[in-house]
């Protein structure tokens, strides 16, 4: 019974452009399991999302979220090809570092009300570390990934409450490309590794292989 209808959560997470309709109350993050747990027990889940879904154009905010998520990785990919055609990937690693928040602060100035970002588990900038929301839905990302999901596809979103108000969150993953491995791939070539060694003392974001989901883009938006 359980079991079936985690099949169902995993269906909806990974249908239509990977986003479930499901709106959870903080309270109820002890974990992302215990929302499917809840799931199954329905009754509370049901209200609180039939009372997001009324007040609430969900459709609407996901759109938002997508175009602005392709407008920033555009970008971030802009720069990023473009530095390594120029000078070859151990130059393009200073090139990320100064790109990276540049890129995320104007696309964010320009975003109205969202708050757009990227996050990982394994981190190269110690400013992208997830909070526990964040993390939760990374975790289950990767757990669907490990049952075979198509790491292209899932999304997750999510209205919580934060002081009382109520914020849409939004996060997609971010699969692991050939171009990637070039940074954070398993055979990375020295000078690239000693100019990471050099401005990521802490770097844990090499080792991916195609496929590997490197991170995810993360949004949020206030709703009251
Ligand atoms: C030229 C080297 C280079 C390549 C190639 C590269 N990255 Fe990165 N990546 C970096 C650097 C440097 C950072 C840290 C940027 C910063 O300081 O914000 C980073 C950070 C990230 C982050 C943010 C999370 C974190 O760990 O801080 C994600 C997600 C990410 N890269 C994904 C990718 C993906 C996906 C690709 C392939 C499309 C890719 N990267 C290709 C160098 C690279």
């Amino acid at each position: 019974m359980t079991n079936g209808i985690s099949k169902l959560l995993l269906a909806l997470i990974l249908a239509g452009g990977g986003v479930t309709g499901i709106g959870l109350g903080l309270k109820a993050q002890a974990g992302l399991k215990a929302r499917a747990v809840d799931m199954a027990t329905a009754s509370k889940p049901a209200e609180t999302a039939g009372s997001d879904s009324q007040s609430v154009d969900q459709a609407k905010l996901v759109g938002e979220a997508k175009a602005l998520i392709k407008q920033f990785a555009g970008k971030l990919k802009g720069e990023l090809v473009a530095a390594m055609k120029a000078d070859g990937p151990a130059a393009a690693v200073g090139v990320c570092q100064a790109a990276a928040p540049t890129v995320t602060e104007e696309v964010n100035a320009n975003a109205k009300g969202w708050k757009i970002g990227r996050t990982a588990l394994k981190l190269r900038n110690p400013e992208n570390k997830p909070d526990a929301f964040e993390l939760k839905v990374l975790q289950e990302f990767e757990k669907q990934r490990a049952n075979g999901a198509d790491p292209k596809k899932l999304a997750y979103k999510e209205i919580v409450n934060v002081d009382g108000k109520r914020v849409f969150r939004f996060m997609k993953a971010i699969p692991t490309g050939k171009v990637c491995l070039n940074c954070h791939g398993t055979e990375i070539k020295d000078d690239v590794r000693a100019q990471l060694k050099d401005l990521y003392p802490e770097d844990q974001a090499t080792g991916f292989k195609i496929g590997d989901i490197r991170g995810a883009f993360t949004l949020s938006r206030p709703l009251d």
